[in-house]
């Protein structure tokens, strides 16, 4: 029995398969409407959610399987002071397998630990996000067609986007990958990960805080929110939350094949009028995000393509 709790889990094999997977679940969608038939996905939310939960129960239901959980702490029995190893095991007499989302980074794993039944990362705190990454490769495959030789910008909260730290996690394993850092002093990359995938897979990085000198160089611009609930202090969060907005003014040194990502919700940190920008790929994601987990739900389930 396998889960997933951190995107280095999986192979660059693996990876290619799932995408390759994705892609004819989007071609031919009628061919997997039974391939879960009789199963069940648990998700199991402690923390907000729209696209994530939602794109689980869609993608469950269009491989025909069905769905149970809850969608805030509060209308479960952590809200007693049950443990997180308790609560899976419970769902494991009930379900197949679990998306679950945390605000304590490590909660999957510590369920993965005491289950039965698959877990899926859903994202955990500040830490990891990796079927969101997932969602951001096959995007990245289907615009780019490749995964090499790309310039990647990170622009926004790189200290609490899980989203960043896993996607960092994932393309470092390409060749001539290079990293642009863009954010406000107090929101940097943390040390750890710069120490643990950039350093040791030498891959190039710079950091900067200004988005409208880093842009000419991106192939790709990975926005980010800044994320609110993981501030101490919500006086830091309002003098940092409108750090860098996108428009269509600043687009203009852009390159013509950019493209220009955000595993959403935003904010404020792309104005709507860019939303018409044949370069805007956000809501792209979005649409990939159901068809990847189709594929990842079909893969830890053991079902044959
Ligand atoms: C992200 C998350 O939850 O980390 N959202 C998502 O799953 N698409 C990004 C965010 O909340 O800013």
């Amino acid at each position: 029995m396998r889960s997933l709790i951190d995107i280095q889990e999986l192979s660059t094999d693996e990876i290619d398969r799932l995408i390759d997977t994705a892609n004819d679940i989007i071609d031919n969608p009628q061919r997997y409407s039974e391939k879960c038939k009789g199963k069940k996905l648990a998700t199991l939310f402690f923390e907000p959610s729209t696209r994530t939960r939602l794109s689980f129960e869609a993608a469950m239901y269009d491989l025909g399987g069905h769905v149970i959980g809850f969608s805030e702490a509060q209308s479960s029995s952590s809200a007693k002071g049950e443990s997180v190893a308790d609560t899976v095991r419970t769902v494991g007499y009930y379900a197949d397998i679990i998306a679950m989302r945390h605000p304590k980074e490590g909660a999957p794993m510590v369920a993965a630990m005491n289950s039965r039944i698959p877990i899926i990362n859903a994202g955990d705190g500040g830490h990891n996000h990796p079927t969101q990454t997932l969602t951001d490769l096959l995007t990245i495959k289907r615009e780019k067609k490749r995964f090499d030789s790309l310039t990647i910008g990170f622009c926004g909260d790189l200290k609490f986007g899980r989203t960043v730290h896993s996607l960092i996690g994932a393309m470092s394993r390409y060749e001539n990958i290079k990293v642009v850092l863009i954010s406000p002093d107090e929101l940097k990359l943390p040390e750890y990960i710069k120490q643990t995938i950039l350093e040791p897979k030498g891959i190039e990085y710079t950091e900067t805080t200004s988005l409208e000198e880093a842009i000419p160089t991106l192939d790709i611009l990975y926005m980010t929110r800044v994320q609110r609930e993981r501030f101490f202090n919500e006086q830091d969060y309002i003098r940092l939350k409108d750090s860098y907005i996108l428009t269509p003014e600043k687009l203009v040194t852009a390159k013509k094949n950019l493209s220009i990502m955000h595993p959403l919700p935003r904010v404020n940190e792309i104005s709507v009028a860019v939303d018409k920008d044949e370069r805007a790929c956000y809501f792209k994601q979005v649409e990939n995000g159901k068809f990847i987990r189709m594929a990842l739900i079909m893969m830890l389930l053991g079902v044959e393509q």
